[in-house]
């Protein structure tokens, strides 16, 4: 694949080819995980720049193990170090930083869709690593990746996506990638956090549990992001967790090889329980793996 994008920003920007060819070269980037020795010299002098504005320990930390494997040089970006705490603001922090000789930033922001306007400032390359509630592109293209090792497809494969799916930018980019790939999609949540408006992305939405996970190959759980509710979307936590939360007694419901899914960080005993995220059915450290491999793949086309 020649591939001469500067900006993975969103699923938009990839053709199924382009999903494809980052599915089949992360399978090459899996092989050299098995080596003794992770590192090969393919992006040898190439500078890329890790900005989370936002907390990251899986992003941030697999693109930049992804970059060393790589040979990529990286610089990091701390807010709470920088010269944004003397008033500095976020465009002429990374026009500043792309004069140090960067050729692509990650960024993580808090701010939906502010990919989108600094992209006309700056001439580096841009990897979305989440932009507040609206995407996480490289987190999607894991995600599927994970399904068709396991499942060998994604076609007509029932996925139910679980939780907080108003603040989730993870849901946003799995239900266009997962759609763009013919899956089946239900949506299920509390009606706060699930609005019917998401009926417009061509999914079925069903605010009971026990019926959404009926016959269900995936059940992906997403995190309740309390950090981005502004109101009380719920009464509480425990009645969250006693009618949202992934128990072992919901999984008589689904098919009897279903995965359970994860992005990460996972609140225990909120959507998920222990003895789920801890059992056979779950991929989520699988997920984290795969996620070096997809990462490394993207870098590949972005930079080589
Ligand atoms: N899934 C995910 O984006 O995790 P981090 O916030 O730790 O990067």
């Amino acid at each position: 694949m020649k591939w001469n994008r500067k900006y993975l920003l969103s699923i938009d920007d990839l053709s199924i080819e382009d999903i494809h060819e980052i599915f089949e070269t992360a399978k090459s980037m899996k092989e050299i995980l098995k080596r003794p020795i992770k590192k090969v010299p393919t992006l040898r002098g190439k500078n890329v720049c890790l900005l989370f504005y936002e907390p990251s320990t899986r992003t941030r930390m697999s693109f930049e193990n992804a970059c060393k494997i790589l040979s990529v040089d990286t610089i990091s970006f701390s807010r709470e170090s920088s010269s944004l705490k003397k008033g500095e603001t976020f465009l002429d922090t990374l026009l500043n930083i792309e004069k140090m000789g960067v050729d692509l930033f990650v960024i993580r922001h808090s701010s939906s869709g502010v990919l989108h306007f600094l992209k006309n400032f700056i001439n580096a390359k841009i990897i979305n690593g989440g932009d507040g509630t609206n995407e996480h592109p490289t987190q999607a293209l894991l995600d599927a990746f994970t399904i068709l090792e396991n499942k060998k497809k994604i076609e007509n494969l029932k996925i139910v996506i679980v939780g907080d799916i108003l603040h989730s930018r993870v849901a946003r980019s799995n239900i266009k990638l997962l759609k763009k790939l013919n899956a089946n999609i239900t949506l299920c949540g509390p009606p706060t956090l699930l609005p019917e408006e998401f009926k417009n992305l061509c999914v079925e939405i069903e605010y009971d549990l026990k019926k959404a996970v009926k016959d269900a190959d995936v059940i992906y759980v997403l995190r309740l992001q309390l950090e981005r509710q502004t109101s009380n979307f719920f009464p509480s936590i425990r009645e969250y967790n006693e009618l949202f939360g992934i128990k072992k007694e919901i999984l008589k419901y689904a098919k009897k090889d279903v995965i359970i899914m994860h992005p990460g960080p996972m609140n225990r005993g909120v959507e998920i329980d222990s003895d789920v995220a801890d059992s056979e059915y779950s991929l989520i450290l699988e997920q984290v793996e795969n996620g070096l491999a997809i990462r490394m793949s993207i870098l590949y086309y972005m930079l080589a």
